[in-house]
């Protein structure tokens, strides 16, 4: 648990640097120019009330807590694949919301990842950074992303968003931790608004409370029932489920508490999710580091195809899974992964294996255990090692969930 704090510091200090040169602060003309500025508390207090304030939408009814609820972790409160908003505020998006707890440590992204923990001479490639794909490297600038998409929040520009913050509730609380000329240009205006976003995010008790049940067992202060502790096992065992290999179990070397996950993109081939408005065209694909969204490895078509490890903290409040939101329970999530190979027609269409990926890109798709099989094969896993499974990820739920949504 060492590492949380410091990402906070770190986090704080490359905000308020960056910050604070595109404000053209002049340190001769004030000596202290970030000590009102890293006011830790009051960023929170803005942070959190730009975060479920609808009225930095264009449509005035979406916030950032309408797609991440803080009552299911920062994630959807709703079964729908991808959550419906826009100008209109009726319009699909294209991926399913994640929870936005737990990601702290997240690193920003790299195609060459060498972890600390363990043996750091292993390349464990594309890892880290912001939404499934990767592409933003901070929490600061992935909320530019929601606040100008117009599947989002949908503000034509940044000038619109930085007329809602000069009208807004919070005009008065950022001009005294800014500065008075904070809301004068809209750049430093909307900067400001990212920034506290970014700390509220930060914030221990609501991002990273480590309060579930296995964290108990971990802190020796609980312990699994048996049939969770069978479902951990099957968790953790490279020839049943493998899912530690990238869902990480364990405490690391320094001590820091599992996230299960490794950050890592990875291509699961998970079925086309056909009810997504976007899928209605053939031809379109979502192919996560490659693109559409994702711009900068077009062309690159070993990268087509993967997208990036999600936490499984929390997971149990989820009710859609995987960037395209196809699968809607647990079991069904479960099944695929022990079946995809051996009963591939539960999945996908006759003859269309990894349906989401053009035919030229299947072969990015992983076939280490549990998909080491083919059909005809036993599934890595039957009913009741899924059931069991089931019941460990029911333990990674923190203590406050599902709980009432925080006051703004
Ligand atoms: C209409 C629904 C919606 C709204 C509103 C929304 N988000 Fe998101 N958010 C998403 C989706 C979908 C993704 C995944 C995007 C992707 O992969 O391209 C996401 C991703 C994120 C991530 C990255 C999480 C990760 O695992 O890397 C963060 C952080 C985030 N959103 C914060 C915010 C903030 C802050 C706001 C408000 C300014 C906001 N979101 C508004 C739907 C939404
Ligand atoms: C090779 C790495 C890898 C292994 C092994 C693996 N996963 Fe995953 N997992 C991923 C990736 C990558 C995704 C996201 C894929 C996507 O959306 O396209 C994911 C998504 C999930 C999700 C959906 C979470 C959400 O927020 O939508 C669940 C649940 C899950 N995995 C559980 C498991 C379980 C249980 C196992 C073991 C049976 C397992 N995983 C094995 C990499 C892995």
């Amino acid at each position: 648990m060492k590492r949380p704090p410091l990402a906070l510091l770190s986090a704080l200090l490359l905000g308020a640097a960056s910050l604070s040169s595109q404000l053209g602060a002049a340190p001769a003309a004030d000596p202290t120019p970030y000590a009102r500025k890293l006011d830790v508390a009051a960023l929170t207090e803005i942070g959190r009330a730009l975060f479920f304030d609808p009225g930095l939408s264009a449509s005035g009814r979406v916030s950032c807590a309408s797609c991440h609820d803080p009552r299911f972790a920062f994630g959807p409160p709703n079964d729908l694949a991808v959550q419906l908003a826009g100008r209109d505020g009726k319009t699909p998006g294209l991926r399913a919301a994640p929870s936005l707890r737990y990601l702290q440590t997240l690193p920003p992204f790299s195609e060459h990842f060498f972890d600390n923990d363990g043996d750091d001479s292993v390349d464990a490639g594309p890892t880290g950074g912001h939404t499934w794909d990767g592409r933003a490297s901070s929490s600061r600038e992935q909320a530019r992303l929601p606040l100008l998409s117009p599947l989002e929040m949908a503000n034509a520009s940044v000038a619109e968003v930085a007329g809602k913050l000069r009208q807004g509730p919070q005009a008065a609380r950022l001009k005294q931790v800014f500065g008075e000329q904070v809301l004068a240009d809209d750049a430093r205006a909307f900067d400001a608004a990212l920034l506290a976003l970014e700390v509220f995010q930060q914030s221990p008790p609501e991002f990273y409370p480590y309060s579930s049940r296995y964290d108990e067992v971990l802190r020796g202060r609980a312990t699994l029932t048996a049939q969770e502790a069978r479902g951990l096992a099957l968790f953790n065992d490279p020839a049943k489920g493998n899912c530690a290999a990238c869902h990480l179990s364990q405490r690391t070397s320094d001590g820091a508490f599992p996230l299960f996950t490794d950050f890592g993109l990875i291509a699961l081939g998970v079925p086309r999710n056909r009810t997504l408005p976007a899928n209605a065209d053939p031809r379109f694909f979502d192919l996560g580091l490659c693109g559409p969204l994702r711009t900068d490895f077009q062309g690159r078509t070993d990268y087509c195809g993967l997208f990036r490890t999600p936490t499984l903290r929390n997971v149990a409040l989820r009710r859609s899974f995987f960037h395209n939101g196809a699968f809607h329970s647990f079991e069904d999530v479960l099944r695929f992964y022990a079946r995809r190979d051996t009963h591939p027609a539960e999945f996908y269409p006759p003859q269309q294996k990894f349906d989401d990926l053009p035919p030229a890109l299947q072969g990015n798709v992983n076939t280490e255990p549990p998909f080491d099989r083919h059909v005809g094969d036993k599934p890595a896993l039957d009913d009741g090692e899924i059931a069991a499974i089931v019941a460990f990820l029911q333990t990674l739920t923190d203590a406050d969930l599902p709980g009432q949504p925080l006051a703004p």
